[in-house]
């Protein structure tokens, strides 16, 4: 099983040891590639809408394209990002910025309805839901039909601080997840994937696309027919 681990921060505090406890217990190491933002994307979107005409006129599309073709090749991202401010870390902002031409109301890749994800996040206390959210809600609107969450308030300002009875929780909440992970063979799409893909679907046979590329992207992969991204092997 190939993992990607993709850390909203470059430091491996708790949220980086959450992720590689997980990423561990699915693979082994030589499985496992890891992103580190910004290190791997030290950049923000620009807002020029480059992307929407052509993925390859991204400014940033050299550090973009490692990380689109990381994603094909894994079969589970873990995407971890320490609770800032109620919000997941500027830098995984940014780079959910930058994937935005890969969501559903524009174009997304086939690939990404066969992957399962999981979003981490740690805090000082407050709840995470806001943090993992943001990030889950991406990868819905890419396509990935497997999500799962885990957030944890730790009183800590790294992985050493962390105590012993949180760290045993973490790890036995991070068994299960691995265990669900490895249970699912193949991710089943949900009716709310199916849902919404096919409003998408509506809107660009409506010609309601950001640009004519988005028509003809879904129309050459009989999208806007009976085809669907989940039934492509
Ligand atoms: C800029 C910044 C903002 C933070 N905001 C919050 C917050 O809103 N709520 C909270 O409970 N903890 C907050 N924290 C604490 C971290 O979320 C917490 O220490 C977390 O465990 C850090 O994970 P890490 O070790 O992976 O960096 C913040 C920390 C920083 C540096």
């Amino acid at each position: 099983m190939k993992v990607l681990l993709i850390h909203g921060q470059n430091h491996r505090g708790t949220t980086y040891h959450m992720g590689r406890l997980l990423a561990e217990k699915l693979t082994d190491s030589d499985e496992i590639t890891e992103f580190f933002l910004p290190r791997d994307m030290n950049h923000f979107c620009l807002g020029c809408f480059s992307c929407i005409v052509d993925e390859t006129k991204c400014p940033f599309w050299k550090e973009k394209e490692i990380i689109i073709n990381a994603m094909e090749m894994s079969d589970v991202f873990i995407f971890t990002t320490p609770n800032y401010c109620l919000a997941p870390s500027g830098a995984m902002k940014s780079l959910i910025d930058m994937l935005f031409d890969l969501w559903m109301v524009h174009r997304p890749k086939e690939w990404m309805f066969r992957k399962k994800a999981v979003v981490l996040s740690a805090s000082a206390g407050a709840s995470c839901k806001k943090a993992i959210g943001t990030v889950k809600d991406s990868l819905f609107y890419w396509g990935v039909p497997y999500i799962k969450t885990y957030g944890v308030g730790v009183q800590a300002m790294n992985w050493g601080m962390v105590k012993p009875k949180k760290k045993e929780k973490i790890e036995k909440n991070l068994t299960k997840i691995a265990a669900n992970i490895k249970k699912t063979k193949k991710p089943h799409v949900g009716i709310k994937t199916k849902f919404i893909f096919n409003i998408m679907k509506l809107m660009h046979s409506a010609g309601l696309d950001s640009s004519p590329v988005e028509k003809e992207y879904w129309n050459e992969r009989g999208w806007l027919g009976k085809n669907r991204p989940w039934k492509t092997k």
